[in-house]
């Protein structure tokens, strides 16, 4: 199992990233429970909600990276959107999901997304935010 905690090496620094971050371990963590409990409707519910989320996160931290012109944005956008087509076939495995392994897997998936790849493909900015004085 990934671990869907919050840790603190995944601070970039910068305020509105780390409480969107939060709040998406946050949902990770409700959507484990849900599926703990084999709650499929609140996991449904919330699997949307991580979604949602995950957009206006994605088009905050894009507008960011764009007003302190990021020379790698266009990149950083393409992984954002990889990020979300893969979300969808996350999402898609989730509702065809009717037993409790499908259910498993589904939620290792949406997990692994979260804490892999959104603050992993994030530390490709912090470098340059640390260069150019934004963070210490
Ligand atoms: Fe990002
Ligand atoms: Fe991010």
């Amino acid at each position: 199992m990934v671990d869907p905690e919050w840790h603190d090496f995944y601070e970039i620094g910068i305020d509105f990233i780390d409480s969107d971050h939060r709040e998406l371990v946050s949902i990770v963590k409700d959507i484990e429970r849900t599926e703990k409990n084999t709650d499929y409707k609140d996991l449904q519910n919330n699997i949307i909600k991580f979604i949602v989320k995950a957009r206006e996160h994605f088009a905050r931290e894009e507008l960011f990276l764009s007003e302190i012109q990021f020379p790698d944005l266009k990149n950083h956008i393409q992984f954002h959107n990889e990020l979300l087509n893969k979300l969808d076939i996350a999402k898609r495995l989730c509702e065809s999901s009717t037993d409790e392994q499908g259910a498993d897997q589904c939620v290792e998936k949406m997990i692994h997304l979260v804490v892999e790849e959104i603050f992993k493909g994030d530390i490709a900015f912090k470098g340059f935010l640390e260069d150019e004085g934004y963070i210490q």
